[in-house]
């Protein structure tokens, strides 16, 4: 690829950092940057714990899909995801059609270090994380990969502008 893609997605598992690292990416080549997760908890006018309690998870993947649908129609955007965004076939299609996806990972035990005191996420709140977490890890694996134009693992202890900046260069390789 001899240019950055127009809009880049950013899909992977809770604690790969996708929206530090979309952040950083998006300021590093000159692109707007949006949250589908903030943009769905400011349309709702509430947080994400809440929107589980109040209507399930059934409710949350509903407005999921009908935000990332919004966001796949931005122009020159980086696009960070909820981890669990690849899950029905629409939303793969929808993160497809939004632009160049880029999977971000790394090892299990990196990913789950990450995220292991968070009490914002509510997939976590359960007696036993660790296993819950990689439970969904092994099942979403194959779906992040069918998803992906690209794939970027991230086990050094790098700062999110380092791994934006390894980002762009993998971008320019291809
Ligand atoms: C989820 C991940 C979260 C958020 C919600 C559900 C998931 O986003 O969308 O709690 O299903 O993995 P992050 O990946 O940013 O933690």
């Amino acid at each position: 690829m001899r240019s950055i893609p127009d809009s880049i997605v950013l899909i992977g598992p809770m604690g790969s950092g996708k929206s530090t690292v979309g952040r950083c990416l998006a300021s590093l080549i000159n692109k707007d940057f949006v949250d589908s997760d903030e943009e769905l908890e400011e349309r709702c006018g509430a947080d994400i714990p809440w929107i589980f309690d109040i209507e399930g998870e059934e409710g949350f993947r509903k407005r999921e899909t009908s935000v990332l649908d919004d966001l796949s129609a931005r122009k020159n955007t980086v696009i960070a995801t909820g981890g669990g965004a690849i899950l029905t076939e629409e939303n793969r299609r929808i993160l497809r059609s939004a632009g160049f996806v880029v999977y971000l990972t790394a090892d299990l035990e990196v990913l789950f270090g990450r995220v292991a005191k968070d009490k914002s996420r509510p997939l976590l709140q359960v007696s036993d994380p660790q296993s819950s977490y990689e439970e969904i890890f092994k099942k979403r694996e194959p779906l992040y990969r069918a998803t992906a134009d690209l794939v970027f693992v991230s086990n050094e202890i790098l700062n999110p502008n380092e791994v934006a900046k390894k980002i762009q260069a993998r971008l320019l390789e291809i």
